[in-house]
């Protein structure tokens, strides 16, 4: 039997899923330090991660290993030049998240906008006394203009969503979306700059690369507008987080909604010290059904990438097609 690795807690009944064709060495405990992860992974076949960092020496210390499966859209845990040059396959699981994941865009985006986490701690803290005509004023969602960066499938379920607010929908993305994507969405291309300097809602759902790091710094939070939210449900990473920090504490922008942050688990401390930030633990595709779908998808990656199951080496998610069938170097 193949041996697979699971690098960390997932549901049991997936594991069952798996144990029908692996033998499997699963990790329900903390997650795996890179020394342990090396030493477990070692005489594996396959292994189903989520977000475990799989570069040159972890491939190179499991000579066997064929497919690392990420249940995750974004894989940049994955060092892909030293995937493809192992010919080791990676797979993720795009699309099952996509409208889960625009809800929350949209959950964090209207609470920095209507500040309905500084107030609900304003209020739990026994602060609330008397109704006040300015008390934690907002800015409007309906009828404003809203900036995507990043359009490709979760960012085009979001901006879908801006219909029912009437909203004006501005995009920047690597490429232009097809004409029909941009007219059923009524979305218009614009370039960042542009797209900063006019939107009055900004949300990044773009995929993290080494020139996506820092895509919001200091330089584009000067190009905002004052009243303007910005909404990470991206990658840590692409924002400078000690640059946003600095521009909420001095109020250039009004509000920011995070649901990543660099170095995650651990946050810029800054960040916690300012009351117009809404901050969640990396949520934005935990529902129930959703993170059960993602994990069955990683699931069926890993068990055709080895030859098992219904679709037998045709995964559903390659990253890396190209290796596919390829002798491991
Ligand atoms: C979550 O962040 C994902 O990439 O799926």
């Amino acid at each position: 039997m193949q041996k697979v690795l699971v690098a960390r807690p997932i549901f049991p009944d997936v594991i069952e899923r798996l144990k029908q064709y692996f033998e499997v060495d699963w990790n329900d405990g903390d997650v795996l330090g890179a020394d342990e992860l090396q030493r477990r992974i070692a005489d594996k076949d396959g292994a189903l991660t989520a977000g475990d960092p799989i570069g040159a020496a972890v491939l190179a210390a499991a000579p066997r290993l064929r497919v690392v499966s990420n249940m995750a859209v974004g894989y940049n845990n994955f060092d892909m030049a030293a995937f493809n040059a192992a010919n080791v396959l990676g797979t993720n699981t795009p699309d099952v998240l996509n409208e889960s994941t625009a809800d929350f865009g949209w959950a964090l985006m209207m609470a920095a906008a209507r500040r309905i986490a500084e107030s609900e701690h304003w209020l739990r803290a026994g602060k609330w006394e008397k109704w006040s005509y300015d008390g934690f004023l907002g800015s409007d969602l309906f009828g404003s203009t809203l900036g995507v960066i990043g359009m490709g499938r979760i960012g085009q379920a979001l901006a879908r969503r801006a219909r029912g607010f009437s909203m004006n929908v501005i995009y920047h993305n690597r490429s232009r979306v097809a004409p029909q994507i941009e007219a059923e969405l009524n979305a218009s291309y614009a370039s960042k700059e542009d797209l900063l300097r006019r939107a009055d809602h900004v949300v990044l759902v773009l995929p993290y690369t080494a020139e996506n790091h820092h895509t919001i710094g200091a330089a584009e939070l000067a190009l905002m507008k004052l009243t303007a939210t910005l909404t990470n449900i991206a990658r840590g990473g692409i924002v400078d987080d000690a640059a946003l920090a600095e521009a909420l504490r001095e109020k250039r922008i009004a509000a920011a909604g995070l649901d990543v942050f660099e170095g995650e688990p651990k946050l810029n401390p800054a960040l916690l010290t300012v009351p117009n930030v809404v901050l969640t633990p990396h949520i934005a595709s935990a529902t129930e059904a959703t993170r059960r779908a993602m994990a069955n998808l990683a699931a069926d990656n890993l068990i055709s990438a080895l030859g098992e199951g219904p679709r037998a080496g045709c995964p559903p998610n390659p990253i890396n097609p190209d290796v596919i069938g390829k002798a491991r170097s």
